[in-house]
Formats: C-alpha cells, structure tokens, sequence
C-alpha cells in the first residue's frame, strides 16, 4: 500500500493510502493523453470565460495561457513528465500547469468546471476533428475508386448472385458499388460530426455553473455548432461515443465484404486480379505463394472494432445519470476504432490504386448461360409474357446440356423453332456480353453510360 497520495488534485478528503494497482486500473493517462491538445484548448477557452466572469484578471489570464503553450510544446516534443497522481491527461496538464506558473494562479483554472464537463468537452473536440481527419482520406479513397473505374469502364466480368454466375456486368459497376456504399458511409459521417460538435462545458460537475458562466462564449470560441441543453446530459451523454464505434463497425463491414471479394477473385482459381507486392506476403515455408495479407486484415480488423461498440454499448446501458466512471470505459475502444478504420482506408486504397485487374480471365469466366435471361427477354420484346419465356429459355438452357453443346448460342434454328416457333434469326444478336450489359441503361444499371452516371453522382457527394 503507499502512502503516498503524490499529485492528487483531489487528495484533500483521501488522507489513507492506496492499493496501488487502484491507482493504475483508475488511470486514464496511458491512452487518453492523445487528447492532451483538446484539454489544453478547452482549458484555454475555458479561462478565458473565467476572465470575462472577472474570476481571473487579465495577467493571470496571461500567465495562464503563456503555461498552457509551454505545456503543448512539451506534449509535442515529448518531453511532458509524467509524475505520480497524473490520473489523466486533466489532472496531468493542471499539476504541470501548477508548477509552470505556480499554484496560485494555476489553482483558478478549474474554478466551476469539473473534470466531467472536461473530459467531455475535450472527448468531442478530438473526435471531431479525428472525424474531419477520416473524412478526407474516405473522399480520397472513393475518388481512388471512381478513377479506377473510370479507367477500365470496357471491362466485363461475371456478375454473382449466391456466388454462382449470374449475369455479366462491368467492373466498373462492381467497384462503382462499392462507392455507392462508401459515399453513403461518407454522408453518415457529416451528419454525425455534427452531433460530435455540441459544447458540454460550463456545467459543471452536473448541476450547472455557479458563477453564471457564458456558455455560448465557450461554445463559439472553441469551434462548437451547438450547446447540450441540459448539465446532467452534458456530463454524461457518450451516444456520440456509440455512434462512431457504430458508423466504425458499419464501414468496416463494408471493407470487409470488399476485401472478401477481393480475395476471392485474386485466387488461382479465379485470377481476376493480382495485388501488387506492397499489399502481399509471402509464405515463410512454401515459396511459391502470395498471401493477400492486407485484405484479410481488412476483413479480420473488423471484428475487433464491433466488439468495441458491443463492449461499450454494454458499459453504458446501466450508468446512472451524470458522471459515473464507468464512463472512462469509452475511450479504448473509441481510438482503437479511429485508428483502425484510419489505417483501413489508407490501406485499401493503396490496394486499389496499385492492384492489377485481368481483363482476359474476367471476360474468359463469362459463360453463354449468362445470357439466358437475355434470351427470355428477346422472346418478351416480340409480346411474349415474362414467365412464359422464362420456361422457354429455360427449355433452351436444357437441350443445349443434353446436346452437351458448349453453350445455348450453339443451338441451331430448327432446334430454336422447335422449343417455340417465335424464335427468328435474329435470336443470335442476344448471345453478345456486350449487348447484354448495354441494354441495361435504366438508373442504377450497368450499361457504359447508366455507370458513367453513377460515378459523376458519387463524385459530386464528395466534393460537396
Ligand atoms: N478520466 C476520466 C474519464 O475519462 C475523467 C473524468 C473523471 N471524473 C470524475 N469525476 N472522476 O472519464
């Protein structure tokens, strides 16, 4: 047990010792000091407010912030001490504070403020601003997608359904839905930076400010688009924690049902594509392979970031109203979220500008049988009702097994006739992959210029 109750800014009441393993499962400081600018900017900001209340005069205003810019300087050189009693980055920055300027002045920083409208302020700070971070390198990777697809807009492939060739599509349209999804991951975003950027300071611990402090003044001078209307909600909302871990959760389930599909088409069997060597590895005992390590993390990684919503999901559903530390429970996950979605984006977009496609081994995979809907629809455009040439295509589909033909095109004309007599010459302009995938011009398609539109749509989401 030590006796030692060191640097506690609290330690006035706690004359006893602690167990001190308490001392290391209560500290924050190892992972929330990446916070340390946001704390020092609120802090700022927030005496500053004093100042206007006249509960710090102009010099010692002075002093302050002048101990605040030693202080970042130091966080940023890593230089920053950390002494015993440092619980978290607020305790850490005030005692360094306290002895830059002297406890004298330093001990009014944290007059009507309490840790709990701190930490929150400081929390929604990083976060939106880690958010604006990942929503520029999310519009580079969706521009990284768009170009690619732009580029190879001629070529086909299989389209799947229950992982069976189903129709041919472009590439394009493939990648293209991908960027669909990630354009909407984008917009989801916006709309939750903009409930991050809410104030909760000037509440207090949770009742509210006792001096009558400004709190709009605070709210605009540290970039915030909105006040949370109600102290006890200010300390203790972490839904903007859970929207995150969830917006996190959902975008990487998206990269990785992408990186599944990559993987899969990158095998021998497939050979669709090839990862360059800056996203592979090799094999530490059969020389011949390439693993396609990046996309399986892509698609692993996202494992762990649901299990950090569920994990503070769970957390949270039991907190009582205001503060509670079990709240502390939100930022591990959170910047283990952050971080890992940073690094997923950066990394599947490297993959994408560096990957080669193979156009001959996609085309190659494109089967006759592809086109039986298109030979169902030809009989429909000559008045014959949908399901009747669904069975009619169907028919075709079988004799041409049962003549264990190469494919339906090969049927002749008498066979043609004989399955319907509506079946004329120009039956044989269906069996093209080109024609099929042109006649898919309707919005959403993937007919050349029904994907051109698509990606013009999808560019214009995230230039806004
Ligand atoms: N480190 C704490 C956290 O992250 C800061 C708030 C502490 N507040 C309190 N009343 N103990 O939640």
């Amino acid at each position: 047990m030590s006796k030692d109750t060191g640097n506690r800014l609290w330690g006035g009441r706690f004359t006893g010792a602690s167990d001190p393993l308490m001392d290391l499962y209560n500290a924050s400081l190892p992972y929330d000091q990446k916070m340390y600018k946001a704390d020092l900017f609120g802090t700022k900001i927030y005496t500053a407010g004093l100042n206007k209340l006249g509960l710090i005069n102009d010099e010692e205003l002075k002093e302050i912030h002048r101990g605040l810019l030693v202080i970042e300087e130091e966080w940023e050189q890593n230089k920053f001490e950390e002494k015993p009693g440092d619980e978290d980055i607020h305790t850490a920055n005030e005692r360094r504070l306290g002895e830059i300027i002297g406890k004298h002045i330093a001990g009014k920083v944290h007059t009507g403020r309490s840790r709990n409208d701190q930490v929150a302020c400081d929390m929604r700070i990083y976060v939106r601003e880690n958010l604006s971070e990942l929503s520029k390198i999310l519009a580079q990777f969706i521009d990284t997608i768009i170009k690619r697809s732009k580029e190879e807009i001629d070529v086909l492939m299989p389209g799947y359904t229950h992982m069976q060739r189903a129709q041919p599509i472009r590439w394009s349209h493939l990648l293209s839905s991908y960027a669909t999804y990630f354009v909407e991951d984008y917009k989801r975003l916006q709309q939750i930076i903009s409930r991050v950027n809410s104030s909760p300071l000037g509440v207090g611990a949770l009742a509210g400010h006792p001096y009558g402090i400004d709190r709009e003044f605070l709210a605009t001078e540290l970039g915030f688009e909105s006040i949370i209307g109600n102290s006890l909600t200010a300390v203790s909302d972490r839904d903007f924690v859970i929207e995150v871990l969830f917006w996190s959760t959902l975008f990487m389930n998206h990269i990785s049902r992408f990186a599944e599909d990559f993987i899969i088409y990158s095998t021998a069997e497939f050979g669709f594509l090839k990862l360059s060597d800056a996203y592979s590895t090799g094999s530490s005992l059969m020389p011949q392979k390439k693993n396609p390590d990046s996309l399986e993390l892509l698609r692993g990684k996202s494992g762990r970031v649901f299990g950090g919503l569920a994990g503070f999901l769970m957390a949270y559903k039991s907190v009582p109203s205001s503060y509670d530390k079990d709240l502390q429970e939100d930022k591990e996950p959170l910047f283990d979220a952050l971080t890992t979605v940073e690094h997923s984006i950066l990394i599947a977009t490297g993959i994408i500008s560096t990957m080669e496609i193979n156009k001959e081994k996609m085309e190659g995979a494109l089967t006759m049988d592809m086109l039986a809907t298109d030979l169902a629809d030809y009989l429909v455009r000559k008045g014959v009702p949908f399901r009747e040439t669904h069975h009619i295509s169907g028919e075709c589909v079988r004799l041409a097994e049962e003549l264990k033909l190469s494919g339906i095109d090969q049927l002749t004309m008498e066979q043609f006739t004989s399955i319907d007599e509506r079946f004329g010459d120009d039956v044989k302009d269906v069996f093209s992959f080109e024609v099929s995938v042109e006649r898919r011009t309707a919005i959403g398609g993937t007919a050349k210029s029904a994907v051109l539109k698509q990606l013009e749509a999808l560019q214009s989401e995230i230039s806004k």
